[in-house]
């Protein structure tokens, strides 16, 4: 089973809140996401590997660390992942980034490719997949699937909110994927909105509504 990470730091519990307040207007509310979106890259990439190498200092050679083994790759989830992406960037500058579009089909209720574009070596690189709600998880699972038709083994996913219904079905549907979250939520309304969570991500982000 994947596991679930609340990147619990004092900062981005504080900027978490104001996110979710509804009195915060579009512009400080894509700020504190972004903000929020660089410290939970920072929480992200606490594991990984790092190899010697020799630098000369002013004062003598030394033995020093640099990151090692894969590199990296971004895949916002449209549109909302989008306002997570540059903070994300910010920390992980030599990223490159796919981008997944996915709409849900009014008839069957499954979610639907309406775009895909990955970078050349996809399969090669260490994916972190990028949207702020974890709602029902049906987007988060098919973006998955895109990624692992392609070759692609290792995957995180990063959400600023997560409902546990969510999170319950991304780790059955890919126990090989783990969750970083900023907050595990109570559950879900009849709409599918995350309680208390902070309303529409992409509406927010954008100003759509
Ligand atoms: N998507 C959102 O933007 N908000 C929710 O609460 C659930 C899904």
């Amino acid at each position: 089973m994947g596991k679930l990470v609340v990147c619990d730091h004092p900062l981005i519990q504080h900027k978490l809140t104001f996110i979710r307040d509804m009195q915060t207007n579009t512009k400080d509310f894509r700020e504190l996401v972004d903000e929020v979106a660089t410290l939970m890259a920072y929480e992200i990439t606490r594991e990984v590997p790092l190899e010697s190498i020799k630098v000369q200092t002013p004062v003598c050679e030394a033995e020093a660390k640099v990151i090692s083994g894969r590199m990296l790759g971004l895949i916002p989830i449209l549109r909302a992942g989008l306002g997570m992406l540059d903070g994300v960037l910010k920390l992980l500058p030599a990223a490159k980034v796919g981008h997944v579009g996915l709409f849900r089909d009014p008839q069957t209720l499954q979610p639907v490719e309406y775009y895909v574009k990955l970078p050349t070596d996809v399969q090669e690189r260490e994916l972190i997949v990028i949207d702020p709600m974890l709602a029902t998880g049906g987007s988060a699972i098919a973006a998955i699937d895109v990624l692992k038709k392609r070759g692609c083994t290792q995957i995180k996913m990063m959400n600023l909110i997560a409902a546990p219904e969510g999170v319950q079905a991304v780790q059955e549907a890919h126990p090989d994927v783990d969750i970083y979250v900023a907050a595990l939520d109570e559950r879900l309304d009849e709409q599918g909105y995350i309680v208390p969570g902070l309303g529409d991500a992409g509406d927010r982000l954008y100003g759509t509504k």
